[in-house]
């Protein structure tokens, strides 16, 4: 299966979360064992290459991505967490979002100096999310070998937040797709 059949699976929500944005549902995919087998397998050959001992994701979604591409690549999975969730000591990193801010949470331990660290989530936007997962790695004297994501609005410019970092993404989407 190809990223153009791959794509297929996504469905196009009109107006959710809010009017005006068109949501990607990835649901249709993950529940589609081929589908979703073929997606974490071009997540896998687009990192191929990347060297990288742990892949850090986020919750919720990133988890579905991040867990099959560390099990299939035999690496190391850290979770970054909403706030109160991890139960030792965390290091924090904060970032916008629309109305206010959020942050993500890791255990304090988990990123040691030198690790380098592949960040995957399901989707790139403004590049709020992942750039805090950078920050996570760095502020614990880690290396962001990359960031990797299956779907990447690439009329939200997240690739240039994220800047200097090498961004991978299978499926990209222009405004009004
Ligand atoms: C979505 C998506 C990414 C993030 C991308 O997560 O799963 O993590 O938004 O947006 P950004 O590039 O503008 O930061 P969301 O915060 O909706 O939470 P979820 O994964 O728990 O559904
Ligand atoms: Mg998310």
């Amino acid at each position: 299966m190809n990223a153009a059949e791959i794509r297929s699976y996504i469905r196009e929500v009109p107006d959710f979360p809010r009017p005006g944005v068109s949501f990607k549902d990835i649901t249709p995919l993950i529940e589609d064992g081929s589908a979703f087998h073929a997606a974490v397998d071009l997540l896998a050959r687009a990192t191929d290459d990347l060297d990288y001992e742990r892949i850090l994701s986020a919750e919720a979604r990133g988890f579905v991505f991040g867990t099959a591409l560390a099990y299939r690549s035999r690496k190391g999975l850290i979770l970054a967490r909403k706030p109160n969730k991890l139960p030792r000591e965390t290091v924090a990193a904060t970032y916008q979002l629309e109305y206010g801010e959020d942050a993500l949470h890791i255990h304090a331990d988990s990123v040691t100096p030198g690790t380098r660290v592949l960040v995957v989530d399901d989707l790139l936007a403004t590049g709020g999310t992942a750039r805090a997962m950078c920050q996570l790695v760095e502020n614990a004297g880690g290396k962001v070998a990359g960031v990797a994501v299956l779907i990447e609005l690439a009329f939200l410019n997240g690739r240039k937040t994220l800047e200097p970092y090498h961004v991978v993404s299978i499926l990209s989407y222009d405004a009004g797709e």
